[in-house]
């Protein structure tokens, strides 16, 4: 949910959420709507936290950005001695929000949970990432769309209210 549609749903709801599934890896960190949750007392759950490397083409765009290949990344990665995703995931749970990685492979799976209790990222790496958000939306929503003329922006009210 976005930050106009958690409005809404404030405003109305009895039960409060309690937690908000929304895409955050290191090229698409939302701030604005990140700290709107947690100020909200609603866990922030990030899907796709390594930048979604196998996703299928009709979410691929030519503008998107690679989070495993950037240099911050990759630099931390070799400095730490772990794989590019595993610092995305480190990243994620010291922000302070609770990544889903999804993997097939055992070595890929481990890693992602070792990331949970090895040594943390420093400041200065945390720093780092903070610096290379692009606000690249990976899992655009196209599947959603069900109307004539109608964009995938329209999903996440870019503008600040929500799209009629
Ligand atoms: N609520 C929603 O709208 C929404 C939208 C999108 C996704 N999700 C959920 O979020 C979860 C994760 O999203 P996602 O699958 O899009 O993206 P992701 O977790 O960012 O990326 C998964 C990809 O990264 C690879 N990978 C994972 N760990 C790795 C490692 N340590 N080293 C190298 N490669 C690694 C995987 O390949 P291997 O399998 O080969 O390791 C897979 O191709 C999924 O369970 C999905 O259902 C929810």
């Amino acid at each position: 949910m976005t930050i106009p549609k958690l409005r809404l749903l404030l405003g109305d709801a009895e039960i409060r959420p309690a937690a908000n599934e929304m895409e955050l890896h290191p090229h698409l960190q939302q701030p604005e709507l990140f700290r709107y949750v947690v100020e909200h007392g609603i866990v922030p759950i990030g899907y796709s936290p390594i930048g979604s490397p196998g996703r299928p083409e009709r979410d691929r765009t030519p503008e998107d950005t690679v989070d495993i290949e950037d240099p911050v990344i990759v630099s931390i990665a070799k400095r730490v001695g772990v794989a590019p995703a595993v610092v995305c995931v480190k990243w994620a749970i010291q922000r302070g929000h609770v990544p889903i990685p999804f993997s097939v492979k055992r070595a890929n799976y481990l890693g992602n949970l070792r990331a949970a209790v090895s040594e943390p990222l420093t400041a200065e790496d945390m720093a780092a990432i903070a610096r290379i958000d692009k606000n690249c939306r990976l899992i655009k929503g196209q599947v959603f769309l069900w109307r004539e003329g109608q964009s995938w922006e329209d999903l996440w009210d870019v503008n600040g209210e929500i799209a009629r």
